[in-house]
């Protein structure tokens, strides 16, 4: 029997063997609770990822057994042999070719992940939005990253057990949620170079509070330099690898040195805007053709592709109301509109604050100001107030997936 989901030719479990179990399966979930129980912070103080939950879900897998059954059991240290492949391969020293400049990273990544939150609604339910999008996405990082391969609905089972043995860590807050980290690495002793004959599957579970502390939007600045690279074409920054981000801190801390928040990702000897930090970016704007139009970068190998970005898109053209377009955005597009008055508003998209606004942008030595907050910022709240309505239960909606 073939894979279930999908995955590119050679990008599976890696050759497994005919007796190898091919995914796991929530009916063989064991679950051995924790029987003592941390105490529950108050969600508003919380700082991002730093409390966990009481339990967590792990998976093993081997090349030759397959995987074995899923347990969900107290959160505890993982032990690995010092040569795992993850500590080795996944966040390698960018170099640069001298001819073209273009930054190269071991294509060997052998961590992954996925960021989701459960909310609690109104109505006391919690729920997951579009959590298939990111099972999706985790299954297309594993092939990517030579990891083993799953069934999709057999991991999305199991978290949400995992989230309803831990329902009392969901905060009770329509401001805050419980974030849910699953992550997959190799856990081969060997040093070579290769796909991993073995693999850790585990999901962990952290309460945070709200992105926006006051209660309502800060808008954030951005440092746009070409000097440092996201992803290229060809290369993994359409996966959630974790060398992707990694090797990204380098840079936030340069960004922060000049006094920016966040970094705008360029791309290209045109200086193509990409992504924000670990956000996808969005442009509202009256475009070169005087036409009103929200704007994103496409799906073209370089843009992780966001579940907020893509409700937000599916959001914008059920309105119908404006152009919505996938296109390329260049600095010197951006420069020109803000010459000519043209930019609306600017926002990042992602799991983490759903929207964040953007109001200044540091490039060439100079701040751009981008007039965002200006302008209320009226479609930025108006994604916020649509998405936190579904997400926490004040409209009822496809998108999302009941836990209990
Ligand atoms: C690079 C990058 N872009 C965009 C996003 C937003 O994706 P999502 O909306 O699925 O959280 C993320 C968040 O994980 C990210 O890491």
């Amino acid at each position: 029997m073939g894979c279930q989901n999908e995955c590119p030719a050679g990008g599976c479990t890696g050759g497994a063997t005919k007796q190898a179990s091919e995914s796991f399966k929530a009916a063989d979930l064991i679950i051995n609770p924790a029987t003592t129980f941390k105490e529950k912070p108050d969600p508003s103080g919380l700082v991002f990822g730093t409390v966990f939950t009481d339990n967590m879900l792990t998976v093993e897998w081997s090349l030759t057994s397959g995987w074995e059954k899923p347990y969900i059991r107290p959160l505890e240290n993982l032990s690995l042999h010092p040569a795992s492949s993850s500590l080795h391969y996944a966040v390698e020293p960018r170099g640069e070719t001298e001819e073209n400049l273009v930054p190269m990273v071991w294509l060997n990544e052998y961590t992954l992940f996925e960021g989701m939150k459960a909310y609690r609604g109104v109505d006391g339910k919690i729920r997951l939005f579009r959590p298939t999008l990111n099972m999706d996405r985790m299954v297309r990082s594993a092939a990517r990253a030579t990891l083993p391969c799953f069934d999709k609905e057999e991991l999305l089972e199991c978290i949400r057990k995992l989230v309803e043995v831990e329902k009392e860590w969901v905060p009770h807050s329509t401001s805050a949620s419980l974030y849910i980290r699953p992550t997959l690495i190799g856990t081969e002793p060997s040093l070579g170079v290769k796909k991993p004959t073995k693999a850790l599957l585990y999901v962990i579970l952290s309460p945070v509070g709200p992105y926006f502390a006051s209660g309502s939007f800060n808008p954030i600045s951005l440092w746009a330099d070409p000097k440092y690279v996201r992803a290229w074409k060809g290369g993994t920054g359409d996966c959630k690898l974790g060398g992707n981000y990694g090797s990204s801190i380098y840079a936030q801390r340069e960004a922060m040195e000049l006094g920016c928040q966040q970094v705008l990702w360029l791309y290209g000897e045109d200086h193509q805007i990409t992504e924000v930090g670990t956000m996808n970016l969005f442009l509202y704007w009256e475009n070169e053709d005087g036409e009103e139009e929200l704007a994103t970068p496409p799906l073209d190998g370089i843009i992780l592709p966001g579940v907020t970005r893509q409700s937000i898109l599916e959001l914008a053209r059920k309105w119908g109301e404006f152009k919505v377009s996938e296109r390329y955005i260049t600095m010197s597009d951006l420069t020109a509109a803000l010459e000519e008055n043209r930019v609306k508003e600017m926002f990042g998209a992602g799991t983490a604050c759903v929207v964040c606004p953007i109001s200044k942008i540091l490039y060439k030595g100079k701040n751009l100001h981008i007039p965002t907050m200006e302008n209320g910022p009226q479609l930025a709240t108006r994604f916020l107030n649509q998405l936190t309505d579904i997400q926490y239960g004040r409209e009822d909606s496809e998108w999302t997936l009941l836990v209990s």
